[in-house]
């Protein structure tokens, strides 16, 4: 692409987004020399200031069970893999882990797990009225698909926001990777949160076998199409108990166009620098949070499991206890001239009370 015809294509990303077309988004995660990268970092940063501020928000990741009822083909995690040692905690753990967030001055808890029937809906009911009762703290569930008819009371219950990443927005890949289920279930459910005033978070991987420019381009309409308030973009990473056990990771620079790209087609949504790219990469924040993105979520998880939620290989190696890395990453966030967000940092569509 020449100089001037990608300052163009960059200006009209940042002032019409939604006119983007699919040609155009995958135009520009094509594009390898060094020079436009960085105009693209550049204008990825922009529309971030512009629209998110210098916040740098931190979420408390919380790995509350590893058990899970599907068998995607990517994660370590998968029902077929007997070779992990399964847990889940215990609502006193949880409440003591979210008591160490609430000591760091951590205003977000993100309770993740597999697709786990383990938990009823009168349990996780129970345990966000619990953390809700006691701190200011706002609740987001990542813990797969459930029946609709629950999504209703867990909100009831205080649930502020859900994670659900679509993974891929073509469906044949989509199917070929997620055996039972589909693309557009996903989607529903979704949009029944939506409809539910709950903040939605989506997101895809990067490096997925047949995965095209133009897939992730895809990726992208979708999200915005859904209006999503978060979007989550990481690499893949081969686990060796897995049928994707010999495909290669996806590449981190092809993750961080995305991340850039996701700011300049969603624009007011908030996109962390995900665990999987600092697995691939050391220098992950300091990039990512130039490069559009604006959350980080560092894992509570106690550490005698964490190394248990092991949906890629390495995953949860760093054992530091979570004071000393929240201090490290405050730090870098001053390093970097940004602000460390004292707010919950809800929905930046709505001025609801997420
Ligand atoms: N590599 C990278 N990310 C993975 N996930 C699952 N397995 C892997 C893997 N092998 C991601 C999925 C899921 C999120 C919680 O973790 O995108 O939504
Ligand atoms: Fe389960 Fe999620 Fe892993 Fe799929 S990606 S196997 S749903 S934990």
């Amino acid at each position: 692409m020449s100089i001037s015809s990608l300052d163009d294509l960059l200006e009209r990303c940042r002032t019409d987004p939604g006119g983007r077309t699919k040609e155009e988004i995958a135009s520009l995660l094509r594009l390898t020399d060094p020079g436009d990268m960085a105009a693209l970092w550049r204008a990825a940063d922009t529309v971030r200031r512009e629209k998110v501020g210098s916040d740098i928000h931190l979420r408390g990741l919380l790995e509350i069970s590893n058990y899970c009822r599907r068998n995607c083909h990517y994660c370590g995690l998968r029902r077929d893999n007997r070779a992990v040692s399964r847990y889940r905690l215990t609502p006193r753990t949880i409440l003591d882990t979210v008591e160490a967030l609430d000591r760091q001055g951590i205003r977000t808890v993100v309770l993740q797990s597999g697709e786990d029937p383990g938990w009823s809906v009168g349990q996780l009911a129970r345990l966000i009225e619990s953390i809700k009762g006691r701190y200011d703290m706002a609740v987001t569930l990542s813990i797969g698909r459930r029946p609709p008819e629950e999504w209703r009371i867990l909100r009831d219950a205080g649930m502020n926001r859900y994670l659900l990443r679509h993974e891929t927005a073509c469906p044949t890949l989509y199917e070929r990777f997620h055996p039972g289920d589909t693309l557009q279930d996903r989607i529903r459910a979704l949009k029944e949160l939506r409809a539910l005033g709950v903040d939605i978070g989506s997101g895809n991987l990067i490096g997925l076998p047949g995965q095209t420019p133009e897939a992730l381009a895809a990726d992208l309409l979708l999200a915005r199409a859904l209006e999503v308030d978060m979007y989550g973009v990481g690499p893949f990473i081969p686990h060796p108990e897995t049928p994707l056990s010999n495909v290669p990771a996806g590449s981190v620079k092809d993750t961080y166009k995305m991340i850039a790209l996701a700011r300049l087609i969603l624009q007011n949504v908030h996109i962390p620098i995900t665990t999987a790219l600092c697995t691939l990469d050391p220098a992950a924040r300091a990039r990512g949070w130039s490069r559009g993105g604006n959350v980080i979520m560092p894992n509570a998880t106690p550490p005698d499991v964490r190394g248990h939620y092991e949906i890629y290989r390495e995953k949860g190696v760093g054992h530091a206890a979570l004071e000393t890395t929240v201090e490290s990453i405050r730090g870098e966030i001053h390093a970097m001239g940004r602000s460390v967000s004292t707010s919950r940092g809800g929905s930046l569509k709505r001025s609801a009370t997420s």
